[in-house]
């Protein structure tokens, strides 16, 4: 592909002289080269496809039966009284920004109420607020933790706060009871995206249970996949109905193959009595729901989450071990430790770099990625960097976030397997990293 078919492609599209200047960049990144080390193993185990497949077989796809027992396993086995599966943890976020601004919702927040969200975020944990019509206001992170700074958080706390958007990163969390007990205080809305960290437990409570909606999400590189899917869950019936209905167009109950029939069903039924009880559209609504086919598979792989945790976990351990027992070991690298009380299932191991390297940073990464380790960004950075963010011109009170902006400077990710990692990729990752000392 050349530029100029590219541009033949998309005649107008104002991103087309961005891309045709990076076209190499990106046909690189589009046949996307193998990696010894990757971020992310094959996720999928024999048994997996076999539940995948066998719903295809069957030749009923959509949400039923499947989506049920998943929603019900995953509400019991993390403590929280209620799970609706969607067809991603973006979609999860989406559900949650509109359920706790729904009109049928008693305590609700309304258009122009400011939200507060930690600035190292990935961007579906902000845009469906800023959709809904709140104001976001953005809090620096913590760096030993990455994670929502409780100092900056009540600084930013006002009148106008009706909500908070935590983001448990990576597996790891702050201090969420402490939060909690702010927000009740406060009288403010919690929400708990815990897209990226399924099977962590604080104090033995899981997270993804301590927001009035936590989302998760099951895309590739989480700690378990259906390809795409999430998870939202709430506690309250009240909440509960109105996820239900916006899930799935607004629909009352939901469809033929997977409905519930809530307490104010006689209400509807009696009201109006001149409609199809089967089909009665009692709220707004959106599309965003899972097939059972990702049920089915994401089902699978939550039976073997505790195992998947428990390698990722091992894989971490022989890693630092094996950098900072190294003879070469100086302090060159920051490897984050869970927060006191957690029982951490991580997702990928974020590393910071001595600050001294910050100028060498792009050409190490460049050197990783050469010598066959494939790295990412830790989340996107600090959000405001981010040109979408400029482009609505999120950060309106030009507030500086100097820990997310360090990280964003000198953190990167490397990929945390579920198979134990073996002696060859231990010394691959050791002699490269090591290398940094010789890169200027
Ligand atoms: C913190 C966070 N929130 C939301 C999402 C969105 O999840 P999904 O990719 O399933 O839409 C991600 C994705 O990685 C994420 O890291």
């Amino acid at each position: 592909m050349n530029s100029k078919k590219l541009s033949f492609v998309i005649p107008c599209f104002n991103a087309s002289k961005f891309i045709n200047q990076n076209i190499d960049r990106l046909i690189k990144f589009l046949k996307k080269k193998k990696y010894k080390y990757e971020l992310l193993e094959n996720g999928f185990s024999s048994k997996d496809i076999a539940a995948g497949r066998k719903v295809l077989n069957s030749k009923r796809i959509t949400m039923a039966e499947n989506t049920r027992k998943f929603e019900d396993a995953f509400a019991k086995k993390i403590g929280s009284r209620y799970a609706l599966m969607v067809n991603s943890g973006s979609s999860a976020n989406l559900l949650a920004a509109f359920a706790a601004g729904n009109i049928l919702r008693k305590k609700r927040y309304k258009i122009g109420d400011e939200v507060l969200i930690p600035v190292l975020c990935w961007s579906t944990s902000v845009w469906p607020f800023v959709q809904f019509g709140l104001k976001p206001v953005f809090i620096d992170v913590d760096k030993n933790t990455l994670n929502i700074s409780i100092n900056d958080l009540k600084k930013k706390i006002t009148k106008k706060t009706k909500a908070i958007v935590l983001i448990n990163v990576l597996g790891n969390c702050s201090d969420l009871f402490e939060i909690k007990k702010i927000a009740k205080r406060k009288n403010i809305i919690l929400i708990e995206d815990n897209c990226e960290s399924l099977g962590s437990k604080l104090k033995n409570k899981y997270l993804g249970t301590f927001g009035d909606f936590s989302s998760f999400s099951f895309y590739y590189s989480h700690q378990i996949t259906s390809g795409e899917g999430g998870m939202i869950t709430c506690n309250s019936d009240e909440d509960y109905e109105i996820l239900f209905s916006l899930r799935s167009h607004g629909w009352f109950g939901g469809t033929r193959f997977y409905s519930r029939k809530f307490a104010s069903y006689n209400k509807y039924a009696k009201k109006f009595s001149n409609l199809d009880p089967r089909y009665i559209f009692s709220n707004s609504g959106f599309n965003l729901r899972p097939t059972d086919i990702q049920a089915a598979i994401a089902h699978n792989q939550f039976k073997r989450l505790d195992e998947l945790k428990k390698m990722r976990n091992i894989n971490r351990n022989l890693i630092i071990k094996k950098i900072k027992n190294s003879k070469s070991w100086n302090n060159q690298f920051y490897f984050f430790e869970p927060v006191k009380n957690l029982e951490p299932s991580w997702m990928g191991l974020p590393i910071l770099l001595n600050e001294k390297y910050k100028k060498r940073k792009k050409k190490f990464i460049d050197f990783l990625d050469n010598a066959g380790i494939e790295t990412r960004p830790i989340i996107s950075g600090s959000f405001v960097n981010q040109p979408a963010s400029k482009l609505y011109n999120l950060n309106k009170n030009n507030y500086k976030y100097p820990n997310a902006q360090k990280i964003q400077d000198l953190g990167f990710l490397i990929g945390l397997h579920t198979k134990k990692i073996s002696t060859k990729n231990l010394n691959l990752i050791h002699s490269a990293f090591f290398k940094i000392d010789k890169i200027n």
